[in-house]
């Protein structure tokens, strides 16, 4: 996309990590951040801090009805230009059979589910304007495995072949992209690194690259299993 233009950001799990890195990024170069996260003292804090164009709402992305509701509130005021589907949970570490189904079903809701009630919400916005990008937040464990994180390996695995099979189905002009951001000490890695998580760079480190590299992403990219550069 054109370097100079002001953008609709729609950014999913923006009220901590890398989403409210990216966030804060994208706002002070004057783009249009559209964003949401579950934690309502964080989303009140937001809504204060932010003000319109900038909206920021509780939704559960898990929840299409939430989702839906959402995309009537804000698509009236322009389809997004880039679609940021970054919130996702991590399981606790635990060897596969050991994990309670409540939560692996949540994960599942949360990075699968919850994409795709994003996707049905505000892609067809997009479409009508044939423009935009979408671009799904994967891992290295969406190309890779490690025990211990089977449900979040399988979730992400999934993402890289929703994303290239909806890159199929769009028109010239759009983009569906699997993105891994790399290895960043937010909470999530924390919860299965550990303290060693300390030794990646923080969310804000890692935004001065993700940001130009988001934001140049187009057509051409339509498809693309990509990583942010370190
Ligand atoms: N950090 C890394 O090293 C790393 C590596 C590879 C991939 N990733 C991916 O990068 C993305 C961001 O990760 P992160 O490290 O920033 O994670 P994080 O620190 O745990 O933040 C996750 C964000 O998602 C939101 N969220 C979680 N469940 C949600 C739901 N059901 N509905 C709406 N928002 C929800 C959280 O907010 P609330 O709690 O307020 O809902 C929070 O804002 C994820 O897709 C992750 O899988 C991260």
């Amino acid at each position: 996309m054109a370097k100079s233009a002001v953008y609709r950001i729609l950014l999913t799990g923006a009220t901590r990590g890398l989403g409210r890195a990216l966030f804060e990024k994208f706002i002070a170069l004057g783009h249009t951040v559209l964003g949401c996260g579950r934690a309502p003292e964080a989303i009140t804090q937001l809504q204060q801090e932010w003000r319109p164009p900038h909206r920021f709402q509780m939704v559960d992305v898990a929840n299409a009805k939430q989702v839906r509701q959402w995309s009537e509130k804000v698509l009236p005021e322009g389809a997004p230009d880039f679609l940021l589907n970054n919130a996702a949970l991590m399981n606790r570490n635990a060897r596969l059979w050991e994990v309670p189904a409540a939560e692996f079903d949540q994960l599942i809701d949360v990075n699968i589910k919850g994409v795709a009630n994003v996707i049905r919400a505000f892609l067809p916005a997009m479409l009508a304007r044939k423009k935009g990008v979408i671009v799904n937040f994967s891992s290295g464990w969406g190309r890779s495995t490690s025990p211990e994180v089977a449900p979040y390996c399988c979730s992400k695995w999934a993402i890289e072949g929703l994303s290239q099979a909806l890159a199929q189905e769009l028109p010239s002009g759009m983009a569906a992209i699997a993105l891994n951001p790399g290895i960043i000490d937010t909470e999530m890695l924390r919860s299965c690194f550990g303290s060693s998580a300390a030794q990646y760079p923080s969310p804000e480190e890692w935004s001065e690259k993700a940001v130009p590299f988001l934001l140049g992403l187009g057509p051409r990219q339509n498809g693309g299993s990509l990583t942010v550069p370190t």
